[in-house]
């Protein structure tokens, strides 16, 4: 028997040429929602899992086997890099990710280390070699924003209004952009070292920089994404830039970079890609709270989602942000072919 074909509909469309199906995957795909993860999880914490290839492997081709979805996504964490940074974090049931020790002066940001990806997380990188050998589809790196991860750093862990990162901005602007330099050395060396070790596509998660205005976002977070952006160029992959919340920001977004945008339910799919002269492709924005009420809402609002993309190249079919643990994975696996029934065309390659 030969091997199944390799299925590029995801890259295809990151570079906004022609697909025979919008292609779908979730954010969030492996994790709580499934049994099989839970039942990891009884076993194995967070970090355990994610330091652990064979673990990560297995976690990430989970949702692979189960669903038609068009793209695996690495299981790790925004948070890994921090740790050999000199940061260490530990993950708390029902809160997120606590940091140690907050950072919040000039000497704190002194003592932060530059990362060195392969002397500091093998572990990910080997991952990624193993699931190179597995997928036929394509593997999504990824790592946090500078704004996102130092958003955990100040404020030492999840926040609802980041007071206190907003304060370090205002306060010690001088102070904030050399945190957000280091954090943006830190993660390309991270992702280029993701992309040589086979990832396919790479997303960045700014998740929480929907907090910013647009002009604080110009000041204090456009030229270190753009940068980022700039010196990920070569290393040949699609760039996905993602976050909650970003309706306003989205024209500063596309300026920093970045092939794809990803953007949440807040606004619509056609209004955002207008917004950004469809000059890039799109991602998302199915509210995954969705998937909690009865299915034909759910196929109702997808087929919303893809009349609002209007068959044109570029559209990437996902939530507008992470699979919520609450969510049957059964109504996941049927809106992945509900989108792929509904956007089937013929192509001409
Ligand atoms: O399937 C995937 O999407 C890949 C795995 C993945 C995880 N975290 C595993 C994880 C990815 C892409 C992330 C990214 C991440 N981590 C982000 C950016 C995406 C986003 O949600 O905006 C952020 C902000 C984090 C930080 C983080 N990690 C938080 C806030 C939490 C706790 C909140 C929660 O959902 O419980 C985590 C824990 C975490 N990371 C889980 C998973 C599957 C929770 C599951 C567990 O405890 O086993």
């Amino acid at each position: 028997m030969s091997a199944p074909p390799f299925n590029d509909r995801f890259l295809r469309a990151c570079r906004r040429q022609p697909v025979d199906r919008t292609p779908v995957w979730f954010m969030r795909q492996a994790g709580r929602y499934q049994p099989e993860y839970r039942r990891l999880r009884e076993r194995y914490d967070l970090l355990t899992l994610c330091k652990t290839p064979e673990l990560a492997v297995q976690v990430t081709l989970l949702p692979v086997y189960q669903m038609e979805v068009d793209a695996a996504i690495l299981f790790a964490d925004i948070m890994l890099p921090l740790e050999p940074m000199g940061a260490p974090f530990r993950f708390e049931a029902g809160v997120g990710p606590v940091l140690e020790r907050p950072i919040r002066s000039a000497e704190d940001v002194e003592r932060l280390r530059p990362l060195e990806p392969e002397a500091d997380l093998p572990f990910v990188l080997e991952a990624i070699r193993l699931l190179r050998r597995e997928l036929q589809v394509p593997l999504i790196g990824f790592a946090g924003a500078p704004f996102t991860l130092a958003s955990y750093l100040i404020e030492g862990g999840p926040s609802r209004a980041f007071t206190q990162t907003k304060a370090l901005l205002y306060r010690e602007p001088a102070l904030a952009h050399r945190l957000l330099e280091r954090l943006t050395e830190a993660i390309i060396a991270y992702l280029k070292a993701q992309a040589r070790a086979g990832a396919q596509a790479l997303q960045i998660f700014d998740s929480w920089v929907g907090c910013l205005g647009p002009s604080d976002y110009r000041t204090f977070v456009l030229p270190h994404m753009r940068r980022l952006f700039a010196e990920l160029r070569g290393a040949g992959v699609p760039l996905i830039h993602f976050g909650v919340n970003t309706g306003g920001l989205l024209p500063l977004m596309q300026e920093a970079g970045g092939d794809v945008i990803g953007v949440d339910w807040r606004v619509g799919l056609d209004w955002a890609w207008e917004r950004l002269g469809y000059r890039t492709a799109i991602q998302g924005n199915l509210d995954p709270a969705l998937l909690l009420g009865p299915w034909e809402r759910v196929e109702q609002r997808a087929l919303e989602v893809l009349d609002q993309a209007d068959g044109r190249p570029g559209h990437i079919f996902n939530l507008g942000h992470g699979v919520l643990p609450q969510t049957p994975p059964d109504t996941l696996r049927r809106l992945a072919t509900l989108i792929h029934e509904r956007t089937e065309r013929p192509t001409t390659r």
